[in-house]
């Protein structure tokens, strides 16, 4: 049978990646896919580092229109990221009957529900492993491995920079900036790092799960978003000394009330699996009411290990590019008629245990003034660290952990505990995840 055409937009890291993976395994490849799979075009700003790139083996062009308004080619990988250009060249795959490999959370994350409506009138997919914790195969798990379970919660570390400037701080003592540098050399930081330093990347692929996992439409704009920012190196290591780790996790959880959908940093018990994930590597820890829990590890980002959900993607399609529309996997993994609307919860409804840590004068009365506060709002304290005063000092760190509570309980205790005249400034508030 002859070869599939693909078309490629923009080689950069992923592209090229992508490129070289597929060029290097290609006759593997082709025996799985059941036919040979070929980039026969490739679109880039930059034609001479792409025509470097490809060897002069493929026809290079600066206006990815080209690549999508030709009839040779079946496939179109974008990865040229963002939703300006992007949401464009997709569409325009689309309508020209094209199937479209994406590993742009940022599009899936914001348009996704357009991106898919578009796909199915012209029974074309639209695959996006790369999308989600780059080369792990989380979407074909949750999609198609775990389809049997109702889904309960999902807690992934999903921002390869993020945890790679959190893993070099607590162990080197290097500085937020020099570390988020190095990330951006290695090619994971994406083109704006603020996306992932205040966890919006994060949260894109966080929205990807939880619509796949609940049957829900992808909906960005009400995720809880928070990145690391802000996190102080006290507070790492008041977490170590309570047995925790902080990570920037994504968590998705599906609870009576409604969906929680939020990305900020957390403790987690030191013991979890998930909390020794280091450096750049991902983790995602997926329950299932059947299966109970899976952890899915490995590398979430760089040239490759992205590459080879790309791959596996167009794999995928080629396999699947004669079957009838109707048998295919549904790009969200549920029925398009059979989606839910449930409801994402506000923060303020959220459930989960919290880390406090106030600034206090060290006199009689400070603690029992607090615990008061938590009690009158119904916060119950699991375990308590207070610090000595360091010679010469009035004022010392007070740390508790609570059990669970309504996140507007803790608002309302904290906002009390701020204006006792013994608490010097702001509290510390950071969510406690047991994982269990
Ligand atoms: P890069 O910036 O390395 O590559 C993007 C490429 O697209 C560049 O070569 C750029 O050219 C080119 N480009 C920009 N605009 C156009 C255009 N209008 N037409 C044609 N080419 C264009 O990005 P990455 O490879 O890192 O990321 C690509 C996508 O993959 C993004 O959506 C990203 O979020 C996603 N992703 C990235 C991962 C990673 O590890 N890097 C992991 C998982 C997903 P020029 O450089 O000249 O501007
Ligand atoms: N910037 C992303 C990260 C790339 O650091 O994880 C992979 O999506």
């Amino acid at each position: 049978m002859k070869s599939i055409k693909v078309g490629l937009l923009g080689i950069g890291t992923v592209g090229s990646g992508t490129f070289n993976v597929l060029k290097r395994n290609q006759q593997e490849i082709a025996a799985r896919a059941g036919r040979g799979i070929e980039i026969t075009m490739v679109a880039d700003l930059n034609t001479e580092r792409a025509k470097e790139l490809t060897n002069n083996e493929v026809e290079v062009v600066s206006d990815a229109n080209l690549v999508v308004n030709n009839p040779d080619i079946d496939i179109v990988i974008e990865l040229i990221g963002g939703y300006g250009i992007a949401k464009d060249l997709v569409l325009k795959a689309i309508a020209n009957g094209k199937h479209v490999v994406t590993a742009n959370k940022a599009l899936i994350a914001t348009h996704g529900n357009e991106i898919f409506k578009a796909a199915q009138e012209k029974n074309v997919m639209v695959a996006f492993e790369a999308a989600v914790a780059g080369g792990i195969p989380i979407i074909k798990a949750l999609r198609e491995g775990l389809t049997a379970n109702s889904i309960e919660w999902i807690a992934g570390i999903i921002n390869g920079t993020t945890n790679f400037i959190l893993s070099e701080m607590r162990d080197k003592g290097l500085d937020f900036d020099i570390v988020l540098k190095e990330a951006q050399r290695l090619g994971y930081a994406e083109a704006d790092p603020t996306f992932d330093i205040e966890g919006v990347d994060a949260a894109h692929k966080l929205t990807i799960m939880a619509s796949i996992a609940f049957g829900i439409p992808v909906q960005f704009d009400k995720a809880h978003v928070e990145g690391i920012t802000k996190l102080q190196a006290t507070d790492i290591r008041y977490a170590e000394q309570l047995g925790y780790r902080i990570k920037l996790l994504g968590i998705t959880k599906r609870t009576d009330a409604g969906i929680e959908l939020r990305v900020h940093p957390t403790l987690i018990p030191a013991s979890r699996l998930i909390a020794n994930v280091e450096g750049a590597m991902n983790a995602v820890l997926v329950r299932g009411d059947a299966v109970g829990e899976t952890l899915y590890y490995g590398k979430g980002a760089g040239a490759e290990p992205t590459a080879s959900a790309v791959i596996a993607d167009l794999v995928d399609i080629t396999r699947l590019a004669t079957a009838d529309p109707e048998h295919r996997v549904p790009h969200l993994a549920f029925q398009p008629d059979a989606m839910a609307d449930t409801k994402i919860l506000p923060m303020a409804e959220i459930t989960t245990s919290y880390y406090l840590r106030m600034h206090v004068t060290d006199q009689a009365g400070v603690l029992a003034d607090v615990t008061r506060i938590l009690a009158d709002s119904s916060i119950s304290i699991d375990a308590m660290l207070q610090k000595e005063p360091a010679d010469g000092e009035t004022q010392t760190d007070i740390i508790m952990l609570t059990h669970k509570t309504q996140e507007k309980n803790v608002e309302t205790a904290i906002a009390k505990i701020e204006n006792l005249a013994t608490v010097v400034g702001k509290v510390t508030k950071i969510r406690l995840e047991e994982l269990n």
